[in-house]
């Protein structure tokens, strides 16, 4: 089975109306790439993304959203929001997320939800903190997170999942790839017994946590991983493009 690897960037809370052109020259520097790319900037700047990389190899995706529609929930966004700004993919469950909004695992799940109602692929992210690694506890936590965040009703073509080590994000510090391999294999295994064989070997399966152009290829070159969730270094074209380059 042959997984298309996936170049995602999450620009987290970052990004004006000036960082157009840093769009415009990823496109232009990852023209041709054989892996997927990915990028989600704030929601302020979905629309405007969207309609830079149309018609071009770029996907755009939304950071989060919220499980309902529409209705009285000020500040939140819709995945149909996010569909309509031009969006096809969503990141939902990102461990900032969990953590400063206190987000549990059955809002995430409704959240995967939504983006299928919406037409969104979900990327779908989970990953231990340093503590629950220390005690030993990092794949208990992680398949926790997986039963309860990852939908019955998943499909491969609708799923991403993303392995973020919390203690690995913006730190500059990644697992040894022995350690990412364990994990990756570990996911895959658990999305097997949940969901059958031919839908675990289909689902892309992407690290996330300090990759860099220094250590992308390395990774990505992992048994089961499937390509990158990148935070900082999706910032700057020069960066994330040699990180797509590295995915293919
Ligand atoms: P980082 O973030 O690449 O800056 O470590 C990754 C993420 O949070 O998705």
């Amino acid at each position: 089975m042959t997984r298309r690897k996936i170049a995602a960037g999450n620009w987290k809370m970052h990004g004006t109306s000036a960082d157009l052109a840093e769009l415009g020259k990823l496109i232009e520097e990852t023209k041709g790439a054989a892996a997927e790319v990915l990028v989600c900037p704030p929601a302020t700047l979905i629309a405007r993304f969207a309609e830079q990389a149309r018609g071009s190899h770029v996907a755009i995706g939304g950071q989060d959203c919220h499980p309902e529609a529409k209705g009285a929930h000020t500040g939140d966004i819709a995945a149909e929001m996010l569909a309509d700004a031009g969006a096809t993919h969503v990141i939902v469950g990102h461990s900032e997320r969990r953590a400063d909004h206190h987000e549990p695992d059955a809002l995430i799940r409704a959240k995967a939800e939504a983006a299928w109602r919406a037409g969104l692929l979900a990327i779908v992210c989970v990953g231990e903190t340093e503590a629950e690694r220390d005690a030993g506890r990092a794949r208990e936590i992680v398949a926790l997170q997986l039963q309860g965040s990852v939908p019955d009703r998943a499909e491969a073509e609708s799923l991403v999942v993303a392995y973020e080590p919390v203690w690995a994000i913006g730190t500059g510090r990644t697992p040894t790839t022995d350690d990412i391999a364990a994990m990756h294999a570990f996911i895959r295994d658990e999305l097997k017994t949940r969901f059958g064989p031919p839908m675990a070997e289909a689902t892309r399966v992407l690290y996330g946590g300090s990759v860099k152009p220094g250590n992308a290829e390395e990774i990505f070159a992992v048994t089961d991983v499937d390509g990158g969730l990148v935070g900082g270094a999706s910032l700057k074209a020069t960066d994330f493009s040699q990180i797509v380059a590295a995915a293919g």
